[in-house]
């Protein structure tokens, strides 16, 4: 049986991964997978996190069974910290997840049972991981313009004028904020023409969230989430807690499905639960639960939120520090979007020749559309990279 199996082509991300471990040379640098870290290079627990697990340890008396869509007091504080009161608690209907990858998953799932002939449009690029499980699936897809090569920032214009192809009932993919891979992203008037045109087609959102508070704040990066699900009938939203909490392992995210028609929720639930029960029964518990134990205590919250804080502005910082040693070395202003960017990354715009040399000849690592961590730099290692863009002709 098992001689039938086919090779699956290695996931880039985690390949890359893979190779920087494999690197003998002391100054390599890590600029691939998106993980938080300090510059130390580590990846800390966040204080918060640390006391949660601590109170967990001490108070918790059962590792029973909690339910198929996870603690109820985990999807409330998410809810809580996602949309922010946006739409009424009772017209979502939620569920736990295996992390945000999870929730993605689980919502292809659910768009797949409610509508198979649904299309989903994710952006050009989009993460690898969406594109891969939605033809896993066997679900059709169709990709927007997004990033604009000469400028890297949105192509505006291009989207929309993909998206007008959208028929009633398909999918947009969104990223809530944070782009990945480009670090480009909507403002708010791009949001708001967005939710127009969701309106005029008949399209679904669903809105993937997996580095709120990395932008410009965990309520700024909540905005377009917010809009949309205040404006539009029905959508979904995958949101993970792995980045903001940095509890990567754990597993941490929550699926919402929101829809207006609050007669639905109770369907939809029972949906979510059906799928969470098929694929891997109840989900996993401890970090969702340090979370609930963070969001509803108030000094640990307060806490946690100030560490993301020191955590976002430290990349804005970064950001700053490479956009303006690149000005210095080029004379030029044409990395000055990577000041403009947010989030874990910014797509350089780089060819996979160049990736590859940056590899070879500075041991440097980032994914091979040129997407690179800005929280894998520190001080030191910024001007290296810089001149490494330079001296490779980018
Ligand atoms: C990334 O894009 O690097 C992260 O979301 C990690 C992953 O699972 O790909």
């Amino acid at each position: 049986m098992f001689s039938n199996l086919k090779e699956h082509p290695a996931d880039k991300i985690l390949a890359l991964m893979q190779l920087y471990k494999d690197d003998p040379r002391p100054t390599k640098i890590d600029l691939g997978v998106g993980v938080y870290k300090n510059a130390e290079g580590v990846t800390p627990v966040m204080r918060a996190v640390k006391a949660a697990e601590r109170k967990l340890v001490d108070e918790q008396t059962t590792k029973a069974y909690v339910g198929l869509a996870g603690d109820p007091a985990f999807a409330d504080v998410m809810i809580d910290l996602v949309l922010g009161g946006a739409v009424p608690r009772d017209s979502i209907a939620a569920a736990a997840t295996p992390g945000g990858t999870g929730a993605v998953r689980q919502a292809f799932e659910l768009i797949r049972m409610a509508n198979p002939s649904a299309r989903v449009f994710v952006s050009n690029p989009t993460w690898p991981n969406h594109v891969t499980i939605l033809n896993y699936l066997g679900m059709e897809l169709v990709e927007y313009r997004y990033f604009d090569a000469e400028t890297r920032g949105v192509d505006f214009d291009g989207m929309m004028a993909d998206l007008a192809d959208v028929r009633a009932g398909d999918v947009v993919l969104l990223h809530g904020c944070c782009h990945n891979p480009t670090g480009a992203n909507l403002n708010l008037t791009e949001w708001k023409a967005v939710v127009d045109l969701l309106l005029k087609t008949g399209g679904i959102p669903m809105i993937d969230i997996a580095y709120q508070g990395f932008g410009d704040g965990l309520d700024e990066d909540a905005l377009g989430v917010r809009l949309v699900a205040s404006s539009v009938p029905e959508c979904l939203i995958a949101a993970s807690c792995s980045k903001n909490f940095g509890i990567y392992r754990e597993r941490t995210g929550l699926l919402m499905a929101v829809a207006q028609d609050k007669g639905l929720r109770g369907l939809t639930q029972g949906s979510l639960n059906f799928l969470n029960r098929q694929n891997f029964s109840f989900p996993p518990d401890h970090g969702a639960r340090v979370v609930t134990e963070i969001l509803t205590d108030a000094k640990l919250r307060a806490d946690w939120a100030a560490e993301l804080e020191e955590v976002r502005l430290s990349m804005l910082d970064l950001r700053k520090q490479l956009a303006a040693e690149l000005q210095r070395l080029s004379g030029s202003d044409r990395f000055g979007f990577i000041a403009q960017h947010r989030g874990m990354f910014s797509r350089l715009g780089a060819s996979p020749e160049m990736v590859a040399r940056l590899r070879a000849e500075h041991a440097i690592y980032m994914v091979g559309d040129s997407r690179l961590n800005i929280a894998g730099l520190n001080k030191t290692t910024v001007p290296i990279l810089a001149k490494a863009i330079i001296d490779t002709g980018i």
